[in-house]
């Protein structure tokens, strides 16, 4: 996209399609009412909520002051001149309804997994390019205060030279009362080609590769399994090693995601050749293990000091958190901030296509039969 949306001095109308569970974030984005963003209401106008179901398009138009709202995104498209269209849909759709966005005139934020595929993508993408128009995927948690406080040390040298990233997701996901558990209403993401972990593994690739960056991994090897032997889930367990060159050394990266420990947990440690940082971006905290003033016999005290006093402030902005009700997603709406700022001024958008496409072939990667243990 090379035009400028700013040039038109109004607000950009943007809609919703899919009127679900991740659609409460970009919703609250959209009406002004994000906490992390504060109001855009003076440059974003939600214009339409659509979801098959009357009752979430007009629940989510209602409770969010969306103009209308739509049980058909071609009749939206149609009565609506959009210039944002947020795609929140079962991944399987996402494709075609991309497409109908994209050749309607609008610009595309989709939620992620946008693809199935790397191959799908560069499809996608070429939509894109054809119609003029910009698409997006959200990698929600590259914008999270953890990450980016991770992202700086290394940036800066405090870690040394990387040498390892692990990320972790421990969550239930075969429990029968959860979203993906109940055998008699299955999800429609069990389709998808890593079942259920494949609406994990993009933050998974995303995160990884915004970490490593200009790392190569040229051996991986990626253990899928189901563990629990429930029947409609194809893996309900990954543990994947990549190991490859970066500018100074080798360096590792583990993906792990775990049905099976408690309690929930999205974690990711960063570790250098002076030190290590870890972070959790369900229950944020940081703990930094680097030289301190004091040399090698004082370090390991003064770390643990300021970590402990760390983590009895993060507990403490932890709990506050818990009664204001604030979920993990202040970076989807720090990202969707920047990305409408960029959008109004013709600007590369913060999730470039190169971000979108390294992420899709590196799930790609780890599903492939020849680095499966
Ligand atoms: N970025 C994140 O951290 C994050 C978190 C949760 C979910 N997600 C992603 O968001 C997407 C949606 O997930 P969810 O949990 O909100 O799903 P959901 O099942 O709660 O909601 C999906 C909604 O889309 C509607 N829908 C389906 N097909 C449609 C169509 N053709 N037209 C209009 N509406 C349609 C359904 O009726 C439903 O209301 C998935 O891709 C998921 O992976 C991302």
């Amino acid at each position: 996209m090379n035009t400028s949306l700013r040039a038109s001095h109004r607000p950009l109308r943007a809609a919703v399609v899919g009127s679900g569970a991740i659609s409460k974030e970009h919703l609250t984005f959209l009406s002004g009412r994000s906490q992390a963003a504060g109001d855009v209401t003076g440059r974003i106008e939600l214009a339409a909520v659509c979801d098959l179901s009357p009752v979430a398009a007009d629940y989510g138009a209602t409770e969010f002051g969306a103009g209308r709202a739509y049980t058909d995104i071609t009749e939206m498209l149609k009565a609506e001149d959009l210039d944002v269209v947020h795609i929140l849909t079962p991944p399987a759709s996402h494709v075609t309804l991309a497409t109908l966005c994209l050749e309607a005139g609008a610009n595309v934020i989709c939620e992620k997994p946008i693809t199935s595929s790397a191959a799908d993508l560069e499809q996608l993408l070429g939509v894109a390019q054809r119609c003029n128009r910009a698409i997006m995927e959200s990698h929600n948690y590259r914008f999270n205060d953890g990450y980016l406080t991770v992202r700086e040390a290394l940036d800066a040298g405090r870690l040394g030279d990387l040498t390892e990233v692990e990320i972790r997701i421990c969550l239930p996901v075969t429990d029968p009362d959860g979203r993906f558990g109940d055998p008699n209403l299955p999800s429609p993401i069990h389709r998808m080609p890593a079942g259920v972990l494949h609406d994990f593994t993009t933050h998974f690739a995303y995160l990884l590769l915004g970490l490593t960056g200009d790392v190569k991994f040229n051996r991986v090897a990626a253990a899928w399994s189901n563990h629990r032997g429930v029947a409609h889930f194809r893996y309900d367990d990954l543990d994947a090693l990549l190991i490859g060159e970066g500018p100074t050394g080798p360096v590792h990266g583990r993906l792990r995601f775990d049905a099976g420990s408690a309690p929930d947990a999205f974690s990711l440690t960063a570790r250098g050749s002076r030190g290590w940082m870890e972070t959790d971006f369900f229950q944020p905290h940081l703990r930094t293990v680097i030289p301190r003033p004091g040399g090698a016999q004082l370090s390991p005290i003064v770390n643990h000091v300021a970590n402990g006093l760390g983590l009895v402030r993060d507990g403490v902005t932890n709990f506050g958190r818990k009664l204001l009700q604030q979920t993990p997603y202040h970076g989807l709406h720090r990202m969707l901030d920047e990305t409408y700022g960029a959008l109004a001024d013709g600007a590369p958008l913060p999730v470039s296509p190169g971000d979108m496409l390294a992420a899709a072939r590196l799930v790609d990667q780890l599903l492939d039969d020849e680095v499966r243990l």
